[in-house]
């Protein structure tokens, strides 16, 4: 009788040790899913700085021009002035910037477009126009200007009209 129940363990045992060697076949990867062996997220280590983006055309006259050329035919002087001195928008020629003169922040309002009035021109503008729509407001006042106004314009007060 024990030789039987020793027999019936090692047959057993094998048994266990058989199936357990059985192994799953690896899964398919599953279609559609991003590869998650590519690591994600921010990298570790030291946070780089980058200095906020210059404009390529700062100085360039010919660009400068064209810079002018845009700011009228995208009708930019409709709401700033033709000669950026204000309108029904803020004077961009004065020396108050209301949300940053680096060139940086002057590109940011005009592709991000700015709180009361000012539209995003960001996807209707290519970046290379909005850096020499920056080189022309940036030469304003200065003798870099193209076509400079004749007469100074006048401050730009936004008028009450009283009953
Ligand atoms: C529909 C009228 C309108 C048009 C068109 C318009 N702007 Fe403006 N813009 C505004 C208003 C209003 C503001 C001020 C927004 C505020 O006070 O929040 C402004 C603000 C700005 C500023 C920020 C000025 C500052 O003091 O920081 C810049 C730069 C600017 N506009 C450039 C442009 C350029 C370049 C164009 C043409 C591509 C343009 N704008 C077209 C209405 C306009």
């Amino acid at each position: 009788m024990k030789k039987l129940i020793a027999l019936a363990a090692i047959i057993f045992v094998s048994i266990a040790v058989a199936c357990n060697q059985q192994q799953d076949p690896p899964a398919p990867p599953m279609a559609g899913l991003p590869d998650l062996s590519i690591p994600v997220g921010p990298v570790p280590g030291p946070q780089k700085t980058t200095a906020p983006p210059k404009d390529p055309f700062m100085g360039d006259p010919v660009a400068t021009q064209e810079g002018r050329q845009l700011f009228l035919e995208y009708n930019c002087a409709g709401c700033h002035g033709t000669h950026g001195g204000g309108g029904m928008a803020p004077s961009l020629r004065d020396q108050d910037w209301l949300y940053g003169d680096d060139d940086a922040h002057v590109f940011a309002s005009i592709a991000q477009g700015r709180g009361s009035g000012m539209p995003a021109w960001g996807t209707k503008i290519p970046e290379e126009q909005i850096w020499k729509l920056v080189a022309y407001i940036k030469s304003m006042r200065t003798k870099e200007e193209p076509d400079p106004p004749l007469t100074p314009p006048k401050p730009s007060v936004r008028t009450v009209r009283r009953k």
